[in-house]
């Protein structure tokens, strides 16, 4: 390549990769997710109205029933990562499986993401999964976006839920808009910025198309007849004491993870769902350098449109059907620029492979994927040259750093039921470990053998992949423990409590399972000398 093309090709890079938001969407199931990414399409020009309902409504339904799982596996992997243009900008929402499906790949996938947009519930605020998925965010540096959803609905009072989302998540929060009215009387947001304020009207289809709005100055003497008089006071009350009280909002705060954004809306009715979307693409980051190991033990940071073409594999999605043994190896591309049929050199093998066949989707299409940047997912079908964590390049000489273990939060004790089968049956968890569904983990002695997942939903994938691609019936007996966490410190003096139990994992680190929160609290007080990691 000339000097001139390379300039180009890094131009065209750089201009690809700036216009690139790649995120994820927390929350706790039922909060909105499903309905706010919905609407991202309908505000996009994807959809044009808003009409997923009978898919989400077959997805969400709690059954173990193999076909349906599949279908409902189907649904997750047309949501893996959508890829579609929002004005200016090209989005790339990556999904993170909530429901029964909540998984490792849930946790993972974060690690794809540059942003996250936190939906909360007004009535409900921060939920256990949110909260989960949060810490994820904290301890990766994930700027994090906040939306309180449901405004239309009953709630708590704005305050009050800043106030739970610093308490909980502790993190600033600092409110963008604030909430004219609440429940039925959800009548606009006021920029705290600008002192705009957007007015909605209620149309009688509401939330399968665009609202109707009306922007209008803060001190605009017409206002105050159209807003009852006590939503006036109290929306006064609280602008004041935000103004003394509130956190202020840095972009560069907030891209280093210190403060979250807060929007209100309601994604229902489509009400401050498109001025979130519009703030968003605005405020969240473009993909940035990665961080990534060298041979020699030195870290180098890899800038998106400097380097040649390199991913990452960050989920692997398995073919349900069992005629088919192979699955989907999702990468997000770190740097340069991915063409298709490309042949990259596959870091951990040390061999080349070819990438034919790479998938996106839009919407719920599969596409073919010619061409890919910084920011974009691929899907390549795997017949096991994939693992979880692999780096792929054009050039060799560097990896991205190891993905993160999360410490499984459901335990069971599995056995082949016909003990003939033992071989198949050790081959079968194995693969399914490598995969990065479950986790392995033996007692101290070495003799009894536990497998631990970080979803319920994962125990049912394992006794249907055993039986159908291992030909091994297994019986599941499920513990009673509730968390676990790597122990730091000496096992041989660590007293746990009695209910604890204490297991080596796969790389025989010693792991400590839970029954409860105030057993793990316990333990540590129990243990000063000692700490826990939920992350390794
Ligand atoms: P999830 O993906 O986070 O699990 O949540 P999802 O979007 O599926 O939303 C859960 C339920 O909450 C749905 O109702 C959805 O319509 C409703 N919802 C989402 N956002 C809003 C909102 O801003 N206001 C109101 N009032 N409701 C909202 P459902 O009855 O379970 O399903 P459906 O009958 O609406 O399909």
């Amino acid at each position: 390549m000339t000097d001139q093309m390379t300039t180009q090709l890094t131009q065209e890079i750089r201009i690809a990769a700036s216009k690139r938001r790649t995120f994820a969407i927390i929350s706790h199931p039922d909060a909105g997710k499903t309905t706010l990414t919905e609407k991202l399409l309908l505000y996009s020009g994807m959809l044009r109205t808003a009409g997923m309902v009978g898919a989400r409504k077959d997805r969400k339904s709690a059954t173990s029933d193999w076909m349906e799982m599949e279908q409902e596996r189907g649904i997750s992997i047309t949501a893996s990562a959508m890829q579609f243009p929002y004005k200016d900008a090209v989005i790339n929402v990556l999904d993170t499986p909530g429901h029964q499906d909540f998984c490792e790949d849930t946790y993972r996938t974060l690690t794809a993401a540059d942003s996250a947009i936190m939906v909360i519930d007004a009535a409900k605020g921060v939920e256990t999964q949110t909260r989960k998925l949060f810490e994820v965010c904290r301890l990766r540096q994930i700027p994090v976006l906040t939306l309180i959803n449901k405004m239309d609905l009953p709630g708590r009072t704005p305050l009050d839920l800043m106030t739970e989302v610093e308490e909980v998540l502790g993190i600033q929060a600092s409110p963008i808009n604030w909430p004219i009215g609440s429940g039925r009387e959800f009548m606009g947001v006021v920029n705290r910025e600008t002192r705009q304020v957007l007015l909605f009207t209620k149309t009688a289809k509401a939330g399968a198309a665009k609202p109707e709005l009306e922007t209008l100055a803060l001190d605009d003497p017409s206002l105050k007849s159209r807003v009852p008089a006590y939503i006036w006071e109290e929306l006064e009350h609280d602008l004041e004491l935000l103004e003394v009280a509130g956190n202020p909002f840095s972009k560069e705060e907030f891209q280093n993870g210190k403060v979250t954004p807060v929007f209100f809306g309601s994604a229902l009715t489509n009400f401050g769902v498109e001025t979130f979307f519009d703030a968003f693409v605005d405020m969240a980051p473009h993909p940035h350098a990665r961080v990534a190991d060298l041979p020699d033990g030195d870290e180098q940071m890899i800038e998106p449109a400097e380097v040649p073409f390199s991913a990452y594999v960050f989920k692997l999605q398995a073919n349900m059907n069992p005629r088919h043994r192979d699955s989907t190896a999702f990468m997000r591309v770190c740097s340069g620029k991915f063409d298709r049929d490309m042949v990259v050199k596959h870091h951990r093998t040390k061999s080349d492979v070819r990438l034919s066949r790479p998938h996106s989707m839009v919407a719920k299409e599969r596409n073919t994927v010619d061409v890919a940047y910084p920011g974009d997912v691929i899907g390549i079908i795997n017949t096991g040259a994939f693992q979880i964590g692999d780096t792929i390049s054009l050039t060799e000489g560097f990896n991205y750093k190891p993905l993160p273990q999360f410490q499984p939060e459901v335990f069971a004790r599995v056995r082949p039921k016909d003990t003939t089968m033992r071989k198949s049956f050790d081959k079968g968890i194995e693969q399914l470990a490598k995969e990065g569904a479950i986790q392995i983990m033996r007692s101290l002695d070495g003799l009894e053998f536990f497998v631990g997942a970080v979803g319920r939903l994962q125990f049912d994938v394992l006794e249907f992949r055993l039986e159908s691609e291992y030909r091994v019936k297994s019986i599941v007996d499920m513990l009673p423990y509730e968390s676990s966490a790597w122990l730091v410190g000496d096992v041989e003096t660590f007293k746990p409590p009695s209910d604890a139990l204490v297991v080596k994992d796969s790389q025989n680190r010693a792991v400590v399972l839970f029954r409860s929160a105030w057993s793990k609290n316990f333990a540590r007080e129990r243990n000063p000398e000692h700490d826990f990691n939920d992350m390794g």
